[in-house]
This record gives structure tokens, sequence and C-alpha cells, in this order.
């Protein structure tokens, strides 16, 4: 089932989300409802708070990044195509390496694209859709993915990242989404709309 992806306004968005144990109802419903949702508005990652849930919850799957036609192979994106996972109350115990920037956008904040700066590796614990914990190492995308989406869960987006500057130029457009008047091709809840609207 595809569930709306809820919109840059909502205070959802905004929320420390909360962990959750292996009681929470319909976990494997919700999680196979997130893939369908993310492949339905082709994202790589989707946090539970753009679904409207407040819980340590989120899902990848870089592939997209993958199959980008190059001349040369993409060092950021090395084992990229097999990235798909789901992480639960996934702790980022450690970044490292460089920052680098990247043009980072959010299915939250539809038409948006800006350079974030964060650093290459990223150390992660993560319970996985059997509820076996993990430790392991990411780079390049992975890392990246994992950064965005963790920052999900945490309350931030990409926005909270930009200089006031950048941010004040985007006021509008940000707004424009949290109303609901803008163009987008999959389904989304709009907090500020009059009516909840659906597209
Ligand atoms: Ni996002």
């Amino acid at each position: 089932m595809i569930l709306p992806i809820v919109a840059y306004g909502d205070p959802v968005l905004k929320k420390e989300a909360e962990e959750i144990d292996q009681n929470y109802p319909d976990l494997q419903k919700l999680i196979s409802d997130m893939f369908e949702t993310m492949y339905h508005a082709k994202g790589v990652g989707l946090a539970a708070p753009q679904i409207g849930k407040s819980i340590r919850l989120f899902i990848v799957d870089g592939s997209p990044f993958a199959d980008e036609e190059g001349d040369e192979p993409d060092p950021m994106a090395a084992g990229i195509e097999n990235f798909k996972k789901v992480f639960i109350n996934p702790i980022i115990e450690e970044e490292s390496g460089a920052k680098w920037a990247f043009q980072e956008g959010c299915l939250s904040i539809p038409g948006i694209r800006e350079n974030v700066q964060r650093k290459e590796k990223v150390l992660v614990t993560y319970y996985d859709e059997n509820w076996v914990f993990h430790e392991e190492s990411f780079d390049g995308y992975a890392a990246r993915i994992i950064q965005h989406e963790y920052d999900h869960i945490e309350g931030v987006l990409f926005t909270d990242h930009l200089s006031p500057l950048k941010k004040k130029l985007l006021l509008k457009r940000l707004g424009n989404i949290t109303q609901g008047a803008i163009q987008v091709d999959y389904k989304m809840s709009f907090p500020g709309a009059k009516k909840p609207r659906m597209i």
C-alpha cells in the first residue's frame, strides 16, 4: 500500500523519533508499505516520520545511484547496487573522513536540491527487519543516504544544514510545499493545506 508522504512543515518531521521493540504492531507490513511508497516516489531512502510515524526506522535502496551511465566508475557508488536495507533503532556511532558536498533532495521537500556537506564514512549499529543486530561501516553514497535518513529520525531535515542566507532564499518555495501549492507526482499530505489534500 502506498502511503502519503508528509510534506515540509509538518511537526512530525521536526520531532525526535522513538525507539521501537519487537512487539511493534504490524512492523513487516509497515516496512513493505514503506518500500512500495519509496519506489513509487523514486526515492533512495524513506524514514518513518515521513509517513507520519515518529519511530526510529528507515529504509534505503541506493541502486538507482548505480545505474548512472558514466565512462569511469564512480568511487562513491562502490557497492551501492546491493544497498537495500532496513535500519531499526540505528545509532551512528562514528562519522569520519573528509567532508564532501552532495546535492541532496528529500521526498518531503519535492523540487528542492541543495549541496550539503557531510563526512564520508559512518559506523552504524542497527537491527534489521529480522531483529538481527549489525555493526557496519559505510562510505560514499551509502553513507550519505544513511546520514540523511538518520537525520529524519532525529527531527532534522537537509535544509537545516543550509546557511541562513540559503534558507532565506528558499523560504517561499518551502512555504509553497507546506501549503501544497506544488506539482508532485506521488501521494503527499500537506500540513498547511486548507483541507488535507492528496495528489
Ligand atoms: Ni529526506
